[in-house]
This record gives C-alpha cells, sequence and structure tokens, in this order.
C-alpha cells in the first residue's frame, strides 16, 4: 500500500491547503481510495492487513489524519477537518465490518460445501449380531420348563462355602470337594468369610428355599466357575441350568417322568431315557440320566460303521440328579417329614455340543464369529 507515502503524512498546512472547501476533496480522494482499496481481501489474513492500514492505532491511515491534519489544524479548518474525518471513520468502519462478514460467509459456505454429506450413498450396514448358542440354549431349555410350570431364578457367582458345599450336605473335607476344585477369592485379612466362585448352580436350591415356602418350581441357569485346565470337554467357565421341584406330595414317577419330558422336547420324540443310580451328596437317592444316542437312533452303529458320537455305547450320559437329600431340607427349615422334592443340574455347554454336534467346547469362549456366524 502507498498509503505511506501519500498526503495524510503532511499537515494540511504542509499541504497547502487552508479553505474549508478544499478539506472536502481532500478527503474524498482518501475515500475513493479506500473504495479502491476495500474489495481486495479475500481471506482472514488479508483482510487483517487492511483493517490495520486504515484502522490501527499507531500507523493507520485515520491516525494519521488525526495527528497530521487535525490536531495541528488551524482554528478555522478544525471544525471541518473534524467532521470529515468522523465520517470517513464511520465509512471505513462499517466497510471493514462488511467485508469480514462476507469473508467468515465464504468461508463458511465453502466449508459446507466441502463438508457436504452426500444422503444419496449407501449407508455403512452393521451386521446385527445375533444370541450366542449357549444363550439359545439357555432359552430353549427355559421354554421348555415354563411349559411345565417352572420359573426362573438367578444368583450371585461369588458365593460363600455354606450356600456352595455346607447347606448342600457337603461339609469340609468331603471328598467331592476334590471334583469341584475351587477358584477362592483373595481377601483382605480379617475378611469376615471366605468367597469363592461357585461351582455349580446348585446353592440357589439353598437361597430359593430359604426365601419361599414349598410348592417351589425353579430352574436357575448360570456360570460356574472350576479350576480346570482346558481341553476339549473342559474350561474353567461354563454354564449350568439347576433345577428343583419340592411339593408335598412329589415323587420319584414326578421326578423321571419331568426330565423324559424335557429330553424328548429338547433331542426329538424319538429319543428315550434312562437313569443309573449315581452319588451326590444333596440328592437321596442320586441318578445320572442318559439318552439313547441321538445320532445313531440308539443303535450305536452309524453310517456302517461304530456311531462317532457315543463310541458305540447307544446311550449319551445327559446329567445328574435326584430326589432332595432329606438333610437338605434341615439347612433351610423344611419339615423333611411333609415335603420332598427332585433337582438336576444339566450341563449347558455339554447338551449343546451334543445337540449341534460340536467336539470342543472352547469354541464357546473364543467368540470367533466364523463359529458364531453358523448359529444365527
Ligand atoms: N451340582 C452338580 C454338579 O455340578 C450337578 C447336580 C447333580 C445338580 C445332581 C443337582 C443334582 O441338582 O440333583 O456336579
Amino acid at each position: 500500500m502507498n498509503s505511506g507515502e501519500d498526503k495524510t503524512g503532511k499537515t494540511l498546512a504542509e499541504l497547502g491547503v487552508s479553505r474549508p472547501e478544499e478539506v472536502s476533496s481532500l478527503f474524498a480522494e482518501i475515500r475513493q481510495r479506500f473504495d479502491e482499496e476495500s474489495s481486495a481481501p479475500r481471506d482472514e489474513s488479508t483482510w487483517k492487513e487492511f483493517r490495520d492500514a486504515w484502522l490501527g492505532r499507531k500507523s493507520g491511515v485515520l491516525t494519521r489524519i488525526t495527528d497530521n491534519w487535525l490536531k495541528p489544524a488551524t482554528a478555522e479548518l478544525k471544525r471541518a477537518v473534524g467532521a470529515a474525518l468522523n465520517e470517513l471513520r464511520a465509512h471505513v468502519e462499517t466497510k471493514i465490518e462488511e467485508r469480514r462478514a462476507a469473508i467468515e460467509a465464504g468461508t463458511e459456505s465453502a466449508a459446507m460445501a466441502r463438508e457436504r454429506v452426500d444422503l444419496s450413498l449407501p449407508g455403512v450396514i452393521r451386521p446385527i449380531g445375533s444370541h450366542h448358542l449357549i444363550r439359545q440354549v439357555f432359552q430353549e431349555i427355559e421354554d421348555i420348563f415354563f411349559s411345565i410350570g417352572f420359573s426362573v431364578v438367578e444368583g450371585p457367582e461369588i458365593e460363600t462355602p455354606y450356600y456352595n458345599f455346607e447347606a448342600l450336605n457337603i461339609p469340609e473335607f468331603h471328598p467331592v470337594r476334590d471334583d469341584m476344585d475351587t477358584f477362592y477369592l483373595e481377601l483382605p485379612k480379617g475378611a469376615p468369610e471366605p468367597l469363592l466362585l461357585r461351582t455349580h448352580t446348585s446353592p440357589m436350591q439353598i437361597r430359593t428355599m430359604e426365601k419361599r415356602q414349598p410348592p417351589v418350581r425353579v430352574i436357575v441357569p448360570g456360570k460356574v466357575y472350576r479350576r480346570d485346565n482346558p481341553d476339549a470337554t473342559h474350561s474353567f467357565i461354563f454354564h449350568q441350568v439347576e433345577g428343583l421341584a419340592v411339593d408335598t406330595d412329589i415323587t420319584f414317577c414326578d421326578f423321571t417322568g419331568t426330565i423324559e419330558y424335557f429330553v424328548k422336547q429338547f433331542f426329538g420324540p424319538g429319543v428315550k431315557t434312562r437313569f443309573r443310580p449315581s452319588y451326590f451328596p444333596f440328592t437321596e437317592p442320586s441318578v445320572e440320566f442318559d439318552a439313547s444316542c441321538p445320532f445313531c437312533g440308539g443303535t450305536g452303529v452309524s453310517n456302517g460303521g461304530t456311531c462317532s458320537k457315543c463310541k458305540g455305547a447307544a446311550w449319551i450320559e445327559l446329567f445328574g440328579a435326584g430326589m432332595v437329600d432329606p438333610a437338605v431340607y434341615g439347612f433351610v427349615n423344611y419339615d423333611a417329614k411333609k415335603v420332598s422334592g427332585f433337582a438336576f443340574g444339566i450341563g449347558i455347554d455339554r447338551l449343546a455340543m451334543l445337540k449341534y454336534g460340536i467336539d470342543d467346547i472352547q469354541v464357546f469362549f473364543q467368540n470367533d464369529a466364523r463359529f458364531l456366524r453358523q448359529f444365527p
């Protein structure tokens, strides 16, 4: 800008201006120059330069006019210079502000153009997840038991030895505790009692009977934990559905009938059941339920060879169960002379593996979408 060498650097006297009419033509000249320059700034930084050249406090054109024209002006000219200067200042300020707004609007609309969303583009399609197979099997089992009057209760995965063992008639040093290699929680010194990760869902038998009077008909789906080394049939976390029915008149026939109904609903009407004597501290008598192998129709032979699922045995071991041991009623203040009932503990992972032909329990916990997608 050449305004540095212009007339604003000199006083009116030096410019030879002595009459008010000359003052106004002098201002008209300046104003014209301003108007010519004012359309030049196209972005924020050139606008700032322009603003400072005109309004800058130290050496802007208006400051120079004030210092060189107005202040030293003769009394005769002062009024005219003052009025013209005010008018010029108002004009300059308005125009500079207008320019700023125009530049800002321009940058904004440029940004808008750049960032415009094209609504006609196809969207990002996220695959919708599905329930994990274990959850699906839980639901299948729940539905079967709902249909015969059971309801669902759930309980804590962190348990006390009392609920996990003692009240289930498993006193300390009972050998079954060895089979249920247990995770104990590390607790601060002085904690009132040890805590453990439940090794089965059976503690909820106790918690339920403590809260409710017979008739009781519940199932307990949930996670359980044992210190097992992982292999194709073992995992330190797995799933069970506990079942408990207690009333004044429940017989062994109600028990086997209920289990048979469940197995046929789950594996299909052609599947037969049988039970063998077994042992659990909290049931008496205790049994182990088997199903005729659903893969070879209970023949032990498949595709002209030994059935790979039951290894030719024709039967598949399903789960443990039994009539509730009267000793257990003692822990929950039920009158063992008046009530009777049955309980069962179904391993869900095992059942899911059988039903869906899965030969490694680990796949349930690996979160491999290629596996999960096979069970939409
Ligand atoms: N709680 C047992 C386990 O995890 C399974 C079981 C067996 C549960 C017999 C029962 C039952 O309710 O009656 O090994």
